[in-house]
């Protein structure tokens, strides 16, 4: 008789560990978070930072395997990848949770210990900003230094980003867009294109004649609009623990970080809604 296929976890268990712990390595996972002061809320500051680091990482899956299905106009498939991906950026949001349990003494009596360690140095979560389509000159420069020592943050930069290949598509569907827009240095900057804007436009239009142009670009608005979630979140816990204290990168705190909100992937499936 046929026997049934084993769980993955135990096909390395052999001696020592269980296979649960040599499979997926998780007494490494668990020496990786080490405090540095007596406080408890560091442990669980570093957990979740860590938690939200390998979620970056999740997201961005999703998102190399939609670049990819577009590239072969398999809309579909693209459309699960991005469902996939959005499912995990709600996780990434949900977990702010957890930082406002902390008050603020609780935070200021461990954050002088990280020093010049900021969010903004997050190579995966630069990446997968590229990835999605924001090459912003100024988050560049900032990791350029090494950008080097990243191999997936460089190859994000280098590589056309989602955005690129939606745009692509659309113009293999028929829109006229200028061929600078859509077939533009890889790692340049994005600028909002009145004719992606009426690419949009039509296809808000006649949604039954464009279903699969209109469900990517649903799904493209929800994954822009979690990340805009997260980022909002991100600003509020920053309010709530600093105030307007200056971040430990180096920015002035919660004034850079209103900046950066402002910012819109796919910005053009914002800016159509006015439209219609
Ligand atoms: C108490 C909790 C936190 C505070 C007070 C805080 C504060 C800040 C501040 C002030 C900045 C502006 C840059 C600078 O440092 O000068 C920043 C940026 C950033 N933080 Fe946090 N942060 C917190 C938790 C986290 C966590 C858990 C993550 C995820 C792992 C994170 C990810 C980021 C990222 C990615 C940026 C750069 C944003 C961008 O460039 O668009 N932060 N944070």
């Amino acid at each position: 008789m046929e026997q049934p296929p084993s769980c993955p976890v135990q096909q390395n268990g052999s001696e020592g560990a269980p296979p649960y712990v040599t499979y997926a390595h998780m007494d490494r996972l668990h020496e990786l978070q080490q405090p540095r002061s007596d406080s408890p809320r560091e442990l669980t500051f570093l957990l979740i930072s860590h938690v939200k680091e390998l979620l970056f990482r999740a997201v961005l899956v999703e998102v190399d395997q939609a670049r990819e299905q577009l590239r072969q106009t398999q809309v579909d498939q693209a459309c699960d990848s991005l469902s996939r991906a959005v499912r995990v950026q709600r996780l990434l949001v949900n977990a702010w949770d957890t930082m406002t349990a902390m008050s603020p003494d609780e935070f200021l009596a461990f954050r002088d210990i990280l020093g010049e360690a900021s969010g903004t140095q997050s190579f995966m979560y630069r990446a997968l900003e590229f990835a999605l389509g924001n090459k912003d000159p100024r988050t560049v420069a900032q990791c350029s230094r090494s950008i080097g020592l990243y191999p997936e943050l460089e190859r994000a930069l280098y590589t056309p980003s989602l955005y690129d290949e939606v745009l692509s598509l659309l113009v293999r569907m028929g829109a006229a867009i200028p061929r600078d827009v859509y077939e533009r240095e890889p790692g340049a900057p994005y600028s909002p294109s009145p004719a992606v804007e009426q690419a949009w436009l039509a296809v808000y239009q006649e949604p039954a004649r464009w279903r699969p142009a209109h469900r990517l670009a649903e799904l493209l608005t929800e994954v822009s609009y979690q990340f805009s979630h997260w980022r909002a979140t991100h600003l509020l816990v920053v309010e709530r623990m600093l105030g307007s204290k200056p971040g430990t990168g180096g920015t002035a705190g919660l004034d850079w970080l209103r900046s950066v909100n402002e910012h819109r992937f796919f910005p053009e499936l914002w800016t159509v809604r006015t439209l219609l």
